[in-house]
């Protein structure tokens, strides 16, 4: 496949970016979308030009390192998929590919596709502790655990943290990241005691790092690559309802 990539290029924080256009030839289809920049970026180091800055780390899927947003969508065409799970096949040949970071107010651009994702570790760290006692592992079945509360719990774990959700929000809200984390320790035994100091310290955290409000528009779990529903936010509001009800 010979492809043309137009690429967001910013030298640092304060720089005016722009998009800059690359020809690639020779893309194999097998190639997932990261291969293809580590093409572009030999080609360039080659020719003594910078290469693209992008963050990435597991390449699998797991970690939530990678984040562009390709063609206009966070991620790209494929649904949930991260860009580095993301393979070429998905394109035609001759294809022009626009690929720009995640732009939101509180994911400042640190060069070129890197974001500042710091605001993520914030709200985790807002959260706090859980009272689980130290020492050596309990017993398998010391706490028991229901079925449902496990499945809730898996399935809001599942978020990897890459801040797809905020790209595509049109408020910059970072409500499904920051519910998805409330909604996994909160359906669980051990998450109680501190459920609902926990839903309005981590809430108040995602708003004072500048995120927008969620308005419902449902963007965020389109593009999720791990398919979390917006019902954690539900579980969320209702968390922090409660602790307001109970004056905590
Ligand atoms: S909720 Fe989905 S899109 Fe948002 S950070 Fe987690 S995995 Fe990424
Ligand atoms: S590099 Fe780890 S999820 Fe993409």
């Amino acid at each position: 496949m010979n492809l043309t990539l137009r690429v967001w290029r910013q030298k640092d924080r304060a720089a005016k970016g722009r998009m800059v256009t690359y020809r690639v030839p020779d893309v194999s289809p097998d190639m997932s979308f990261l291969e293809v920049l580590d093409v572009l970026n030999e080609r360039l180091t080659e020719a003594g030009e910078e290469p693209v800055a992008f963050d990435h780390d597991c390449r699998e899927g797991i970690c939530g390192a990678c984040g562009m947003v390709i063609n206009g969508v966070a991620h790209g065409p494929q649904k949930l998929t991260t860009a580095c799970q993301l393979h070429m096949r998905h394109f035609e040949d001759g294809d022009t590919i626009d690929v720009e970071p995640w732009r939101a107010r509180a994911f400042p651009v640190v060069k070129d596709l890197v974001v500042d994702r710091g605001a993520f570790d914030r709200i985790i760290q807002a959260g706090g502790y859980i009272s689980a006692p130290t020492g050596s592992a309990p017993d398998a079945h010391a706490t028991p655990v229901p079925k449902p509360a496990a499945d809730a719990a898996f399935e809001a774990a599942a978020c990897i943290g890459c801040g797809a959700c905020v790209a595509a929000c049109p408020n910059g809200s970072g409500m499904l990241f920051t519910a998805a984390k409330v909604a996994h320790l909160g359906a669980l035994p051990q998450g109680q005691p501190e459920r609902a100091q926990r839903a309005k310290a981590m809430l108040a955290a995602h708003d004072e790092e500048g995120f927008g409000g969620c308005t419902n528009a449902g963007e965020c779990t389109a593009v999720c690559p791990k398919g979390i529903p917006l019902t954690v936010i539900g579980t969320l509001n209702r968390d922090v309802l409660g602790a307001a009800v109970r004056g905590r």
